[in-house]
């Protein structure tokens, strides 16, 4: 980019913290990932004004299924309810709905709110993108036989396959909450994205944090392997 100054279009964020957020208040583990649910949804809003074409967030891991069983039920529950209340309002403010994992291994009624959620929000011109039973190496995997399948494996055929495929190239890469780890979180995609790991607990973060990730990105200087 020579210096110039530069716009993120595609935005990830490995939503990080909800549990130690919940413990320094001395609530359950549940309230930390319901007041999560609500930064999910600030920032939602917020996107369009921020300049963004596409948030992308791991909601819930391939992993994340070795968590207690009323964890687990707790969290499916949040993005059942999520789905609920929130899709008038995505549809009004013209989000597209985009789901990228192993969606369809969730239960039926998830899988069929998600469909009908897909279908109402294709004509959206701002992407959301929810990583569901997400699991980086699974999609890759998957990503590579598909390929086979349809001929030879080069970069382009593999990355035609991924479920981020008609997603814009992912530009920035945040986690909150002081880890510094990826967590199978979008590891073909992160190839040249900009990473940032910032403090805050996701409860806690805000638009305003976003903004300043952003502001931070449009000062990078972003080479491409070139110089
Ligand atoms: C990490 O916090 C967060 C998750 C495993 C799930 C993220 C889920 C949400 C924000 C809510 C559901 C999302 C939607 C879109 C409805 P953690 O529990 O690992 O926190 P800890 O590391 O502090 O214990």
């Amino acid at each position: 980019m020579n210096g110039e100054s530069q716009r993120a279009r595609h935005v990830a964020i490995i939503m990080d913290g909800n549990g130690r957020w919940a413990k320094r208040k001395h609530l359950p583990r549940a309230m930390g990932h319901r007041q999560g649910v609500e930064a999910v949804r600030k920032l939602v809003r917020a996107c369009d004004g921020l300049g963004l074409d596409c948030l992308t967030l791991y909601a819930f891991s391939s992993e994340n299924w070795k968590r207690p069983e009323d964890e687990v039920d707790d969290l499916m529950d949040l993005m059942r309810k999520f789905i609920k209340s929130d899709l008038p309002e995505f549809i009004a403010n013209k989000v597209r709905l985009h789901i990228i994992g192993d969606w369809r291994g969730l239960a039926p009624d998830i899988v069929a709110m998600l469909e009908d959620a897909l279908e109402r929000t294709a004509g959206g011109t701002t992407t959301l993108a929810v990583a569901l039973n997400y699991g980086s190496q699974g999609e890759i995997v998957r990503a590579a036989r598909q390929a086979a399948a349809g001929g030879e494996i080069t970069e382009e055929s593999l990355a035609r396959h991924l479920d981020t495929a008609d997603l814009p190239p992912l530009d920035l890469l945040i986690r909150t909450s002081g880890e510094v780890r990826l967590s199978n979180f979008l590891l073909w995609q992160a190839a040249y994205a900009e990473m940032l790991f910032v403090d805050t607990l996701w409860p806690d973060f805000t638009p305003d944090h976003l903004q300043q990730a952003l502001d931070d990105f449009s000062g990078r200087e972003r080479r491409f392997g070139g110089r």
